[in-house]
């Protein structure tokens, strides 16, 4: 049976009462489906065609060590990821184990390499393979794919590999001894990256991850302000751009045997993960990530002049998005947690109100504001696994530049008559709920960390009357 055919009868069965918009991908056009990579050929290619970072390292050692450690370079071994792909490879019969390789190891996934290992209970594949999103892989893509897909958007890696001596880059000009190179536009657009950065249901094609798609429709977009220029920079670079919608430059060179070059883009491709990041050892990553994570959002605490003794107060809670070039969270948001924790105090410290604690087993305040959407399965029950997702039940996440804003009421106690109450708000985030890290990682395995991105305090006066 073809593939994408043998494909789509096992989801027929998963999400039943589906239109199966997908048959309209011809299996002749996917040889790796459900994964839309392609290679030049169409058909598989040795991952030995393919080089070694290490190489790579000799001559460009900078760019060698930012990458290395990066969620890129963990994109096979990351724990998390082998969990569910795992969960979701026994579920489906193996039918999206090529969807989820496609881009966590592209390498491994055209040289058809990827084997489970039983044993050790994770997918394995060669050397050069097992090393996930990778300098060889990004610098031989030929082109992009997107526009012969049925829904004409960048997304399920659509993206045409050509291995060989041929590197591909950004620059017009440049020299190497270590080999070909070629200038090529579309490393320097987001819809390389969005070919990744748009996960959308094989079947249904209904979006789980729309980083690129938030991105297209933003403020920064019509700017010309791509992803490289805040994920392939410095963090105050990145942030300077969210501010200023110029784009950032980052004077140095590619390699200490090229010339001075006005703008060198860093390859360090930090987002909002320092959970796994630190979990595989890659300090300065996770550390970036928590900078990048306290540069992203504002809140600013609306209160009246005055709380009134033994009366309802109210107040409100507004969260602008404000260096993030894609909605807040963003990806994976029926995974990651972004939330408000609210106090107001007396002036003797006693909480009167409190919103967005975490309890003893690192649960969140079910009342709280969660910025996050729920997906569920086609029953209608809430799911963490993305073949399984038929839509979102709610979604609420913070566009560019935009805000969104929480009202909250508290009875003032008749008891305090005067003085000033303390609002706090504080914004969290943690990668995954500590649940979801026990499901997939063991009981104990990791205790999910939380960094808070920002906060704000205000003191309002309480009057009687
Ligand atoms: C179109 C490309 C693409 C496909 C297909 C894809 N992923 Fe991913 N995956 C990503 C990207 C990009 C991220 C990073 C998003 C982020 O960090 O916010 C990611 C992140 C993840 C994470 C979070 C890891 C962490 O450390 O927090 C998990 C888990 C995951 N993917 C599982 C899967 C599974 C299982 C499949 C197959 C059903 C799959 N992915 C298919 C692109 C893809
Ligand atoms: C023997 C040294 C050497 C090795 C090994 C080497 N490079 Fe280069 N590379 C260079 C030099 C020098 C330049 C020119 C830099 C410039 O023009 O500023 C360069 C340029 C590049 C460019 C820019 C091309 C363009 O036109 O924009 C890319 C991309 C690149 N290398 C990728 C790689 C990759 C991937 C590897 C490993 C597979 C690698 N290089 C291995 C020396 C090397
Ligand atoms: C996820 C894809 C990706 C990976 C992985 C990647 N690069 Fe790049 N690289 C890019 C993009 C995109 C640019 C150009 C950005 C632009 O100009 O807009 C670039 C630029 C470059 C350049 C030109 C100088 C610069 O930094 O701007 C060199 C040289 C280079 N990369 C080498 C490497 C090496 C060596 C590795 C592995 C250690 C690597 N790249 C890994 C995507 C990648
Ligand atoms: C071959 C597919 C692929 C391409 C192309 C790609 N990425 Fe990724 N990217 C991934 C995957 C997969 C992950 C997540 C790995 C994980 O968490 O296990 C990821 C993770 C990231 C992260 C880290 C997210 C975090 O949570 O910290 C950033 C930032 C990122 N990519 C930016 C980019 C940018 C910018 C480009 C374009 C220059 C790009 N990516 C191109 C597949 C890709
Ligand atoms: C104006 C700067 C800016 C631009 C442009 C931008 N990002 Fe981000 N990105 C951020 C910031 C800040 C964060 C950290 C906050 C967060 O997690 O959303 C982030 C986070 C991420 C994450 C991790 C999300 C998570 O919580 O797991 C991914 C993946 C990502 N970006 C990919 C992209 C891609 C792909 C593009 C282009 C389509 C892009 N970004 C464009 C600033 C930017």
């Amino acid at each position: 049976m073809r593939k994408a055919a043998a494909f789509l009868l096992l989801f027929g069965l998963l999400l039943p009462g589906l239109s199966v918009s997908a048959q309209a991908y011809d299996a002749d056009n996917y040889p790796f489906f459900p994964t839309l990579l392609n290679t030049r050929t169409g058909k598989p290619v040795k991952s030995s065609e393919f080089e070694d970072p290490e190489r790579c390292k000799i001559c460009h050692r900078d760019i060698y060590l930012q990458w290395n450690g990066s969620m890129h370079s963990n994109a096979l071994v990351d724990p998390v990821f082998q969990a569910l792909w795992r969960i979701g490879d026994q579920e489906t019969d193996g039918a999206i184990r090529n969807l989820c390789s496609g881009c966590h190891t592209p390498i491994g996934t055209v040289s058809e390499e990827v084997t489970f290992d039983p044993d050790e209970g994770v997918f394995k594949a060669g050397k050069i393979a097992s090393r996930g999103v990778q300098c060889d892989f990004c610098h031989t893509v030929l082109d992009t794919t997107w526009r012969d897909t049925p829904i004409a958007q960048p997304h399920n890696g659509t993206l045409l590999m050509d291995p060989g001596d041929v590197k591909r880059g950004p620059y017009r000009d440049s020299n190497s001894p270590g080999h070909d190179t070629a200038y090529s536009e579309l490393h320097t657009t987001a819809e390389f990256c969005g070919s990744c950065h748009n996960v959308f249901h094989p079947v249904t094609n209904f979006p789980i991850e729309r980083t690129y798609d938030e991105w297209r429709q933003s403020v920064y977009s019509r700017a010309g302000i791509v992803c490289q220029d805040c994920h392939m920079m410095p963090v105050e670079k990145a942030i300077e751009a969210a501010r200023t919608l110029q784009r950032p430059r980052n004077p140095g060179k590619a390699s200490p045997l090229g010339p001075d070059r006005d703008n060198v883009y860093t390859h360090e491709f930090v987002g909002g993960n320092f959970t796994v990041t630190a979990l595989l050892g890659a300090d300065r990553h996770a550390e970036i990530a928590r900078e990048r994570l306290q540069s992203a959002a504002e809140i600013r605490i609306h209160a009246p002049e005055e709380f009134v003794s033994g009366k309802v107060g109210r107040f409100d809670v507004e969260v602008i998005n404000v260096a993030a070039g894609h909605n807040l969270p963003t990806s994976l948001t029926e995974v990651r947690q972004m939330w408000l924790d609210v106090t107001v105090r007396d002036g003797k410290g006693n909480v009167l109100f409190r919103s967005g604690a975490l309890d003893e087993e690192g649960n969140i305040d079910p009342a709280a504001d969660i910025f996050r959407a729920v997906a569920v399965d086609s029953d209608g029950n809430v799911t963490h696994k993305p073949w399984k997702i038929s839509h979102f039940a709610s979604v609420r996440t913070i566009p560019p530049k935009g805000s969104d804003t929480s009202d909250y009421a508290f009875l003032v106690p008749s008891r305090v008559k005067k003085g000033d109450l303390a609002i706090e708000a504080v914004l969290r985030y943690r990668s995954f709920s500590q649940e979801l890290a026990d499901k997939l990682l063991g009981e104990d395995a990791l205790e999910v960390p939380v960094v808070d991105m920002t906060a704000a305090v205000t003191s309002v006066p309480v009057v009687r009357k």
